[in-house]
């Protein structure tokens, strides 16, 4: 039976829900273009056609070069590339990130370091999340040539990365840059030309596009080679046979993200704001994680921290009761739970539950106000026992 409960999806930064426009083209591609992109028949040239017309499509959407475009299956495996590559392939035997990165990023890091095969460098980040720019450009003095790996919008608070300044760090120090750009790609405009980085990272799931596709950029002139071996596909960098389906729909999703990039930022961005003085309003106490500031951080997310209270235990399965869906967490307290890694960084507050909203194409004013307004009710209510 279908339930008549309102529905919030305010969790956009974990994924997204697809774009009716997106599923039209990648149905038409599974009715349409069934053949194998490497056979040499009509069937196959044509598959290969759509498979090309899509790496074109995108690489003239952020100012690159087709031969600089390597589908993948998400973010994951292109920030795996990314890093494992540079250290395999590039002499890279430094890494520099931060401690707030994404779990592709920081856990392959870790791995290269523990193997040996590369020692790992952490940059230090303010309670804000932001990363401290001298103590990058310490890093990058000692260990010039090396790899820094930093995310260009944190997932979980949102805070912006000062590209830039870690372009001119990284430019100064004969460093490569990668920058997982999973959160911002289709979310600001980027052209590789002037953004300064050696890789970038794509996912679709996040622009309304499908789940398990995605791309690397790698700058033209970067060596590498494939991590996954087989057939000639992806000019040798990536065997098996392509998904030319995820592929048009991550081509589709990243084209419309661009198309409404301008309306989208400013409808969305007026949704933060709103929601900011909602929450102040209604929530007495409330606090966030992150930058909020318009400049400083990723308008599609707003990190939450509650008053401490013993509520909060129960707040993300009663707010998925009430219909708002999002993600949650918090800066672990005694060690006995982790809690995140990222609000463990930034020192948050263990006492206060993080509640992460995220925004995309599909959020409404009717959404931000059902999530302040049930979130209300939740921390006035009476205590419910576990
Ligand atoms: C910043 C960031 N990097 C990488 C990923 C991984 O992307 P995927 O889910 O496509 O593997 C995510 C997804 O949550 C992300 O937010």
């Amino acid at each position: 039976m279908k339930s008549n409960l309102y529905r919030a999806y305010l969790d956009n930064a974990a994924t997204t829900p697809m774009d009716e426009r997106v599923i039209e083209a990648m149905t038409a591609v599974m009715r349409e273009t069934f053949g194998n992109p490497s056979s040499t028949h009509s069937f196959g040239r044509n598959a290969k056609g759509v498979l090309e017309t899509a790496r074109k499509k995108i690489s003239s959407l952020i100012g690159a070069e087709s031969k600089e475009i390597l589908f993948t299956s998400g973010g994951t495996e292109a920030d795996n590339i990314a890093i494992r590559s540079s250290v395999r392939d590039l002499g890279i035997k430094h890494i520099i990130t931060s401690p707030l990165e994404h779990k592709a990023v920081l856990s392959t890091a870790e791995e290269m370091d523990a193997s040996g095969d590369a020692s790992l460098h952490l940059v230090r980040v303010d309670n804000k999340g932001h990363i401290d720019y001298d103590h990058l450009s310490e890093l990058a003095t000692s260990y010039p040539g090396a790899l820094i790996s930093l995310m260009h919008a944190n997932n979980e608070i949102g805070t912006l990365l000062d590209v830039d300044r870690v372009k001119e760090i990284a430019a100064a120090n004969n460093c490569l840059f990668h920058c997982d750009t999973v959160q911002t790609m289709g979310h600001y405009p980027i052209d590789v030309k002037t953004f300064g980085a050696d890789f970038l990272t794509c996912s679709a799931h996040k622009l309304s596009g499908p789940k398990g596709s995605g791309f690397l950029y790698i700058k033209n002139g970067l060596r590498i080679h494939p991590m996954i071996t087989g057939g000639g596909q992806e000019r040798n960098l990536r065997a098996g046979t392509e998904n030319i389906t995820g592929i048009v729909g991550l081509a589709k999703a990243l084209e419309l993200a661009y198309q409404e990039l301008g309306e989208e930022l400013k409808r969305i961005s007026d949704f933060k704001q709103e929601m900011v003085s909602l929450l102040k309003t209604e929530i007495p106490g409330i606090e966030f994680n992150g930058d909020i500031t318009a400049n400083g951080a990723l308008y599609t997310v707003l990190n939450c921290a509650l008053p401490p209270t013993e509520k909060n235990a129960l707040l993300l399965f009663q707010l998925d009761m009430a219909g708002v869906c999002v993600s949650g967490g918090s800066a672990c307290n005694s060690g006995a739970a982790k809690g995140s890694h990222v609000l463990n960084a930034i020192g948050a507050d263990p006492d206060r539950q993080a509640v992460r909203f995220s925004f995309g194409r599909f959020t409404t004013m009717a959404d931000i106000r059902h999530a302040v307004d049930s979130l209300k009710v939740i921390l006035k209510s009476e205590t419910v026992q576990a």
